[in-house]
């Protein structure tokens, strides 16, 4: 009896199976992906104008990230490894929720918007790679010249390059695109192991001015590009807060090897857009805050990529920084309201511009903003191919009820603003990040310091939230 009622289930159960896999592919597609890559696969979903790069338009067939050979479609894996890793540096997320089974159905699913390319079935590139030394990178450096990489990505890698600049470098959907920053490898798009950025090199993005080596450089000569590359990254060091270390004296130079010494915080940043006009495609992604001090001074290096420099003079805004202070250090839990504070809640403003201008402003509230009538800091500025660095130093105390009183062993909101002109960014428009703590090193150790209840409230209470926004983006 039990037998016969099984075979029954099996068999009414089975053709709806076969028959159920397109139509399973069409409804999760539609449920999580038409919203950006369109109901057509057209990639005009409703993200279309808000995102930079915009979602991939499936019905053309070309396919950016592959490991078939340039011209040719991806294989099903490719697909699955966009479609599990996501591009990381857009808003393709990685998605974990589906089944293997459901992401083979999606990947049919998104195929049959240009069936003809997919008639082809493409062979993948074999990836074997060999031993690791220092003379790869080493060799990769002078291919990375000879190459010509360097026209594009920039002498260190910053993606700064003056290929980029022309004015109709765009890929084949007609969008502006920008070379590659290497050092963040956190928004390599095609992944950031070895292996990827060999895959990367050798095959190129399908309509983009990044194109396959496989003919132009032998395998050696690929996989020591890819050593070198990797030897670029930057380690992104993520977290809540930051020791500033007690020095003899405040380091001026930007390039003074005592700053690449100290310890580090990463800060993800993104749009501003509570207040208009928004900025939903900020480019600067990431700023990273150093600091120091010594018994009467305080320092604090901030330091970002920006591919191209803008001093004011070029018809756009000039680039920007600013770090923002509570006028008063909060005794509790309430902190100002991230942007440019609020009515009960004043806010210190440090802000650098490329033009030269330095000024230090008080805001409660984004539009009551006011120089102050006594400046107190200064700044030293340096851009070198494709990075800022600004130094901001003032006087632990100073006389101006208004300004913030450095305390050693306090924990000390902070949060940053940054503008790039060339993106028209000024005044609110701009990328933020969330609310990060810094405190200077008391006398004691700071290890045994234990974190005051309330402050590990604040921080992981309330802060986290944006914080963990801003992180997975
Ligand atoms: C929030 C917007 C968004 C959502 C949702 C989204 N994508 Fe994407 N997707 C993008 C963007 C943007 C890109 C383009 C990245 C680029 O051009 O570098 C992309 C790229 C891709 C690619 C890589 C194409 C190539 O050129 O190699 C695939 C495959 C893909 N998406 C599949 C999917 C699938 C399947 C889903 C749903 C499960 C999905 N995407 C959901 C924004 C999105
Ligand atoms: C004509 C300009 C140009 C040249 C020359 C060029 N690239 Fe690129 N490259 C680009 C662009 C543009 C992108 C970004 C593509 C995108 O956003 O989809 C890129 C992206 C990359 C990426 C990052 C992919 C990712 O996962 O995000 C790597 C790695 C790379 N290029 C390596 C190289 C190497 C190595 C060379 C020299 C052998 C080279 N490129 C030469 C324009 C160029």
């Amino acid at each position: 009896m039990w037998t016969a009622v099984i075979l029954l289930l099996i068999l009414t159960l089975t053709p709806a199976r076969g028959f159920g896999q397109e139509e399973k592919g069409e409804k999760i597609y539609k449920q999580w992906c038409a919203q950006c890559h369109g109901y057509e696969g057209d990639g005009e979903g409703y993200t279309k104008d808000y995102t930079f790069p915009t979602p991939r338009d499936f019905t053309m067939g070309t396919y950016k990230f592959r490991s078939t050979p340039t011209g040719e479609p991806p294989t099903d894996q490719d697909i699955i490894r966009s479609i599990r890793n996501g591009n990381p540096g857009t808003t393709m997320p990685p998605w974990k929720r589906f089944s293997d089974e459901e992401v083979k159905a999606l990947t049919e699913y998104i195929k049959n918007f240009a069936p003809d390319v997919f008639e082809y079935e493409p062979e993948p590139i074999k990836i074997q790679a060999p031993p690791f030394s220092e003379e790869m990178i080493k060799k990769g450096k002078e291919i990375f010249k000879k190459a010509k990489c360097v026209e594009c990505h920039g002498l260190e890698g910053r993606g700064d390059g003056k290929k980029g600049w022309e004015e109709n470098f765009k890929d084949d959907w007609g969008h502006r695109i920008y070379p590659r920053n290497y050092t963040y490898p956190w928004e390599m798009r095609n992944g950031s192991s070895v292996e990827d950025i060999y895959r990367t090199i050798t095959t190129g993005f399908n309509g983009t001015p990044m194109t396959s080596y496989q003919d132009s450089l032998t395998d050696e000569q690929r996989w020591a590009l890819a050593y070198f590359i990797k030897s670029l990254q930057l380690k992104r060091h993520l977290g809540i807060s930051l020791i500033l270390k007690r020095v003899d004296n405040i380091p001026e130079k930007t390039d003074d090897p005592l700053w690449d010494a100290v310890e580090y915080l990463d800060l993800p940043m993104g749009g501003q857009v509570i207040f208009e006009p928004r900025d939903f495609t900020p480019v600067i992604s990431n700023v990273r805050v150093r600091g120091v001090y010594t018994d009467d001074r305080v320092a604090i290096m901030l330091e970002w990529v920006d591919k191209r420099p803008n001093r004011g003079d070029d018809g756009n805004p000039p680039d920007a920084i600013r770090i923002q202070f509570p006028e008063k250090i909060p005794e509790g839990v309430e902190k100002p309201y991230f942007f440019m504070g609020d009515d009960r809640h004043p806010v210190n403003l440090w802000w650098w511009k490329a033009d030269g201008t330095v000024a230090e402003y008080t805001a409660s509230g984004y539009e009551d903003l006011q120089a102050q009538e006594t400046q107190n800091i200064k700044a030293t500025a340096n851009y070198s191919y494709g990075l800022y660095r600004v130094i901001f130093t003032r006087s632990l105390t100073t006389d101006d009820k208004n300004d913030i009183a450095f305390e050693p062993g306090r924990f000390i909101p902070f949060s940053v603003s940054a503008f790039d002109g060339r993106e028209q960014e000024a005044g609110v428009k701009c990328a933020v990040s969330a609310w990060y703590y810094l405190m200077l090193e008391p006398p004691t150790p700071v290890k045994v310091y234990v974190m005051p209840p309330i402050v590990a409230i604040m921080v992981f209470g309330l802060g986290l939230v944006l914080h963990k926004r801003l992180s997975r983006q």
